[in-house]
């Protein structure tokens, strides 16, 4: 039988030492579980959690040194050449790729919630059409809570269950929705004759008075870009979703919270942030000038699509996106097209500088998913809407394994504290 690996902390102080078991996952490093450090009084600092794992979880694995990611075992790549952003939405909800039955079963259960409530339309309205779609997100995706009382317990499997199909069916329309208000359009229904992707380019890009016909292949690119997006483990929008749902707050309002850390820069807003800096760039004469700027520590630039916390080996994600990236400008014969151009460069000059070698800094998924989205027309502020459509799944997928778990604990973290020690109050007059 395997010894029990324990890891033993000690002090110089005198405090007694502290034994704290080492535990094993399926894949990956193992993790030292420190929950005996309670006993001493003293807690771990861990900013930016660059050594803790918040929870243990059986969806998504990384290993960000070899660049592997997998959905319940199956790596990216399988999944984003042959399987469609439903059969993974399933997957990564029950565990399992669906048999053809239950596939059919499931895109019905999706299909018959696409629509929203008529009421929630109004919403819309107080928002000034200027508003930028992703705050128009956070509301009305915390909205939903208050139109479907009837399945909001959640200590009830079936009703997480509702409210899961009902998030992965309305977000799209409510993302389209944000749109077609911004640009002053009709809302346009969703049509449930059409494939999930196809029905959201129809409700975003079809008017009352024209249909909107789909290029197959522009559709699956947009598959892609959401079957990628849709899961990536611990971070930041989805730690926020387990964290908020820890309270025991309602799915929609869990989901709120994620699209809201989802829209930082440094996370969802990154592919807007990559064509926002190729405008800046403006011409790839300018190239070298804004890549000595990012290597500059002194100035708060960064190559936005570059980099990311986990990933110290080519993203999986974006090897992927890159041949779709080919594959589009192709299709759509924009090899030539100047912002193109200037991304390969850049792209070009990233992977040869030392800077970013050393750093292990290469192109990320948002690097090329923004260029992708840029060619098939979707708006720039829409560009985190997108991603915020495909990582619902993963929201709700985690949200209910947490809900699930018998081990759920209110997310507590506790804090060095630098402040003022104890002080007596000063009245106004002596101040
Ligand atoms: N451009 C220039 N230098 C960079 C960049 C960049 N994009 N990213 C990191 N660095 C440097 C950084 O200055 C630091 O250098 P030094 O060691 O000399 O101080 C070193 O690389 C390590 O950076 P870090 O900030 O400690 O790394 P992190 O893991 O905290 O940050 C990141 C990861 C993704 C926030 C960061 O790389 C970044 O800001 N990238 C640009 C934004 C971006 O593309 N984000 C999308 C991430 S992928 C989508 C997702 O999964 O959400």
């Amino acid at each position: 039988m395997e010894k029990k690996r324990i890891a033993t902390l000690s002090f110089n102080d005198g405090t007694p030492s502290v034994e704290l078991p080492i535990l094993s996952g399926t894949l990956g490093p193992d993790v030292i579980d420190i929950r005996n450090l309670a006993k001493t009084g003293m807690f771990t600092y861990d900013p930016g959690y660059l050594s803790t794992a918040s929870c243990n979880s059986g969806i998504t694995y990384i290993d960000g040194e070899a660049g592997h990611l997998y959905y319940r075992g199956y790596p990216i790549e399988q999944l984003a050449e042959k399987a469609g952003f439903l059969e993974v939405s399933h997957l990564l909800l029950y565990g399992d790729l669906p048999t053809q039955q239950k596939k059919e079963e499931f895109e019905r259960k999706i299909k018959y919630r696409t629509m929203v409530h008529d009421q929630l339309m109004t919403f819309y309205k107080g928002f000034r059409r200027d508003a930028h779609p992703m705050a128009v997100m956070v509301g009305v995706v915390g909205a939903l809570s208050a139109f479907y009382h009837d399945s909001l317990d959640i200590n009830n499997p079936e009703h997480r269950e509702i409210s899961a199909l009902r998030l992965i069916a309305k977000v799209p329309t409510i993302a389209a929705m944000c749109y077609k208000y911004n640009i002053g359009h009709p809302f346009m229904y969703p049509n449930n004759e059409l494939g999930y992707v196809e029905n959201f380019l129809h409700m975003m890009f079809a008017t009352p008075c024209e249909p909107y016909h789909a290029n197959p292949k522009l559709v699956r690119a947009l598959e892609r870009i959401f079957i990628l997006h849709a899961d990536h483990e611990q971070n930041a929008s989805t730690s926020t979703v387990r964290l908020a749902g820890s309270s025991g707050a309602n799915p929609f309002a869990c989901v709120a919270a994620g699209i809201a850390a989802l829209w930082g820069p440094a996370h969802g807003g990154a592919n807007e942030a990559v064509l926002k800096m190729l405008d800046e760039i403006g011409d790839i004469s300018q190239i070298p000038k804004f890549v000595a700027r990012a290597k500059d520590r002194n100035d708060p630039f960064r190559l936005m699509g570059f980099g990311h916390r986990v990933y110290k080996n080519m993203d999986p994600r974006a090897k992927v996106m890159r041949e779709t990236c080919y594959e589009v400008l192709t299709e759509l014969g924009l090899q030539n097209d100047k912002m193109f151009e200037m991304a390969m460069e850049l792209e070009r000059i990233a992977l040869q500088d030392e800077y970013f070698i050393e750093r292990k800094l290469y192109p990320n998924v948002d690097f090329y998913s923004g260029i992708v989205l840029r060619a098939l027309k979707v708006p720039l502020n829409m560009f985190t809407v997108i991603f915020a459509i495909a990582r619902t799944i993963g929201w709700i997928s985690q949200w209910n394994e947490m809900i699930s778990d018998s081990e759920r604990k209110i997310g507590r973290p506790r804090q060095l504290y630098l402040g003022q020690k104890r002080r007596d109050f000063v009245p106004i007059s002596e101040r």
